[in-house]
């Protein structure tokens, strides 16, 4: 199994996206960073997830605020408490004393993948402090962008939004990425018949993520009128732990740091009458969406 380190703003999804890889991967730790909402909320969101799937992995906690850009209001999609204020756990898991960028710095290896479900801070603070990083460790699978249309701003998805100046670095870095933008994110959608196959299962962590499940069917129900959701952060686990699943391209990616309405824009050389741009990422095009799904409504058994 794949040996990973989950970066997260848990957000219904990144807690989704946990047990997945607690399932399917060595999930070595977790680094929190600010996003959905504060640092605080997800720090205990991330712990609280860990506890309810009786794992022992530390979670250490990370940037408050983004690397230079003012911090956004965080995202309301996810309820004030980001995992939509469904019953929580007790417990009494705390996160370790050292800091998300230190760990990050000293503790990843060439073996490990970083999967990055939340704004880059953490990791633009890593390459701040060492520009080689990216190129030392196995890899980059990041949930964020888009090739197509944004979800915060016409053009910009949530987490390179929030932290663009830092999403420029990672796609700068030299490191080997994975990017699940949103225009492979939204094939992944997710029903009330994903929503009862999982409550079926009859398992406490089956119970938890068919309550997330739940609110983020009624937000978009709210919305758009329709009981269909996207499932974003799962798609960047399952890019590493099972990538048969999906059809990549290698193309340039790199991120808007300065525009007024472009602001965290994934920039995708996808041009066909001109030579493209030197290639840094593999962009994920297709995913399966009947074997994902299967994968993911699997994984909540308890073991
Ligand atoms: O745009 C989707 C991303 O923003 C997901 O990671 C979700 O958790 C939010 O952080
Ligand atoms: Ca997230």
């Amino acid at each position: 199994m794949p040996s990973l380190i989950i970066d997260c703003d848990p957000g219904c999804d990144d807690a989704i996206a946990i047990l997945l890889a607690l399932k399917h991967s060595d999930l070595k730790a977790i680094t929190t960073v600010s996003g959905n909402v504060p640092l605080a909320q997800t720090t205990e969101n991330a712990l609280m997830t860990i506890a309810l799937a009786k794992a022992q992995t530390p979670v250490y906690a990370g940037a408050s605020r983004p690397l230079e850009s003012t911090p956004t209001q965080t995202n309301i999609s996810h309820g004030s408490d980001g995992l939509g204020g469904i019953e929580r756990l007790s417990h009494d898991r705390t996160c370790e004393s050292y800091s998300a960028r230190d760990y990050l710095l000293n503790h990843v290896s060439n073996e490990d993948w970083v999967i990055a479900l939340g704004p880059l801070t953490n990791l633009g603070e890593v390459l701040q402090q060492d520009p080689d990083w990216g190129k030392r460790i196995g890899g980059i699978s990041i949930m964020g962008g888009s090739t197509t249309t944004g979800n915060i701003s016409p053009v910009a998805e949530f987490n390179s939004y929030t932290d663009p100046h830092a999403a420029a670095k990672v796609y700068a870095s030299g490191a080997k990425l994975i990017m699940c933008g949103l225009n492979l994110t939204h094939q992944l959608l997710v029903t009330d018949s994903t929503m009862t196959a999982v409550l079926e299962l009859g398992t406490q962590q089956s119970t938890f993520v068919a309550a997330l499940l739940n609110f983020l069917l009624q937000r978009i129900e709210r919305s758009v009128g329709t009981r269909s959701a996207p499932l974003h952060d799962p798609c960047a686990v399952l890019a590493v732990t099972h990538p048969s699943l999906f059809d990549f391209e290698e193309l340039s990616v790199e991120v808007e740091t300065e525009g007024d309405l472009t602001r965290g824009m994934t920039v995708v050389d996808q041009r066909t009458t001109r030579p493209r741009l030197m290639p840094n990422t593999l962009v994920a095009k297709q995913i399966n969406v009947a074997l994902a799904l299967q994968v993911i409504t699997d994984s909540f058994v308890e073991a």
